[in-house]
């Protein structure tokens, strides 16, 4: 199985408004923590997720968490 890249060891911290977005598996997105279509040629995919509500969140950026798209603490371990 591929690793994904550590696209940065840090969250990104965003207020997000009510909508659908695409986060970024692989670690390979200039628009981090976005996807932009760079995992083509990967075994990676985006993780699609739904917003119902403006609301601040902690979008994993390390690509390593285990509660994909939000950030869990595991950039702490690497
Ligand atoms: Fe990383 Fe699409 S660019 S999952």
């Amino acid at each position: 199985m591929e690793t994904p890249r550590i696209a940065t060891t840090q969250p990104a911290v965003l207020s997000l408004e009510p909508g659908t977005y695409y986060w970024c598996r692989c670690g390979r997105s200039n628009t981090q923590p976005f996807c932009d279509g760079s995992h083509q040629g990967t075994s990676f995919t985006p993780v699609e997720f739904t917003m119902t509500e403006k609301k601040q969140v902690a979008l994993c950026q390390c690509k390593h968490t285990t509660t994909a798209p939000f950030c869990d603490g595991s950039h702490k371990r690497l």
